[in-house]
């Protein structure tokens, strides 16, 4: 215990021992080579709600729900005869049975030692419920995102169609006023007919072109939903729910937000939906790249205005899209939409803010917008 314990006698080391196994935040665990449990300690017992007399001396097992509980005592075989390891000196994530029957995701991490002669594996769990609780709820934010984002989609599609179906319909319209004034000067016996008939198909036609106004009217009307809010809470959200999905060691995330930013008009939801898709669209464009730096910025480059840049490391705007890149349907990718840019645009702009794209001074692209801090409403 020379090195370990400085100047400490051998009494005061093992209560030293007993106090660090006792106040451990995670759980401790000792087996033997047969699973049998030879230490249990307090946090063990907050996880499991076994007490330590309840533990000490069964097989490790009772704390495993099946299948692990069944094939427990094969893996500690084949590990003693054989040296093939598959958690020991590594470890992952497991699932612990408590003693209500109801099970929990932990991290556990297995180191191997001896005592007396005895082989024995010391377990350390790191309680994972509450991480995986956060994990679920990012993932249902983002699906509400995406939903949100899907219905803009499809709104933006309506809208679209509505315009393009108004000129072909306003055409139809004049053909028929022209051929019924053709008709007037007509003898023929049948005209008075055709006449009533080129009415009602006029009649449908005006009907039409009103549907597809009150379309346009409901769709663009949709009051946004706007409030002075901190900018950079609504950026730190953003990007926990931009990174669902993306493995913590893939992506290096550089945030750089300004202190002391006045409070911002505008709507949580949109701004953030326009901050998740930059964020996507940064680590979509860096897969095959070298670095994956992403950079998040907030700053306020005049009182009156902030500006947000998410920039990346990944190849840079493609020239050829670079002038159409806002427009819809402008993609590079196979499974693109080529919506994501075209909606983050409509709304900078809803919000009286400005969207644009830089090369990124390292390499990369940047896309920057910036946001009236008043929202555009009049004082
Ligand atoms: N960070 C970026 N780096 C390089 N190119 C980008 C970046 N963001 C967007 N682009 C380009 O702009 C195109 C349009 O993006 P977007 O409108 O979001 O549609 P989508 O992601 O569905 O392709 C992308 O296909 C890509 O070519
Ligand atoms: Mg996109």
């Amino acid at each position: 215990m020379d090195q370990a314990g400085g100047n400490l006698t051998s009494a005061d080391s093992d209560v030293l021992f007993r106090t660090v196994v006792s106040t451990a935040v995670d759980g401790i665990i000792v087996i033997d080579a047969k699973g049998r449990v030879l230490l249990y300690n307090e946090a063990c017992a907050r996880l499991f709600g076994y007490e330590a007399d309840e533990v000490i001396g069964q097989n490790i097992r009772m704390l495993m729900p099946e299948p692990y509980r069944e094939q427990h005592d094969g893996y500690l075989d084949r590990y003693v005869a054989t040296g093939e390891a598959r958690i020991i000196g590594i470890g992952r994530e497991v699932v612990g049975l408590r003693e209500d029957g109801s099970t929990f995701p932990m991290y556990l991490s297995v180191g191997e030692g001896w005592l007396d002669g005895e082989r024995i594996f010391l377990g350390i769990l790191h309680d994972l419920t509450e991480r995986k609780m956060h994990e679920r709820r990012l993932q249902e934010l983002q699906n509400d995102l995406l939903h949100a984002m899907r219905l803009s989609v499809t709104g933006q599609l309506a809208s679209a169609l509505a315009h393009e179906l108004n000129q072909p319909l306003t055409a139809s319209l004049n053909y028929l006023s022209a051929a019924r004034r053709g008709l007037q000067a007509s003898a023929e016996p049948s005209a008075a007919r055709i006449n009533e008939l080129l009415e009602k198909a006029a009649a449908q036609n005006a009907r039409a072109g009103q549907i597809i106004r009150r379309l346009r009217e409901f769709i663009e009307k949709k009051e946004p939903n706007r409030a002075f809010e901190d900018l950079n809470a609504s950026v730190y959200e953003a990007i926990a729910l931009g990174l669902v999905g993306v493995d913590e060691g893939d992506v290096e995330v550089v945030v750089k937000l300004a202190r002391d930013l006045t409070p911002v008009f505008f709507d949580k939801i949109q701004i953030q939906q326009v901050m998740v898709n930059l964020m996507r669209n940064a680590v979509e464009a860096m897969q095959n790249s070298a670095r994956h730096q992403l950079t998040v910025m907030s700053f306020q480059p005049v009182p009156e205005m902030v500006e947000v840049v998410v920039s990346d490391t990944g190849p840079g705007v493609n020239e050829d899209i670079r002038r159409s890149l806002f427009h819809p349907f402008t993609t590079t990718k196979e499974k693109g939409l080529g919506m994501g840019l075209a909606i983050c645009r409509g709304i900078i702009e809803s919000h009286g803010g400005r969207l644009w794209t830089e090369p990124n001074p390292g390499g990369g692209a940047q896309f920057r917008f910036r946001l009236p801090v008043r929202g555009g409403q009049e004082d």
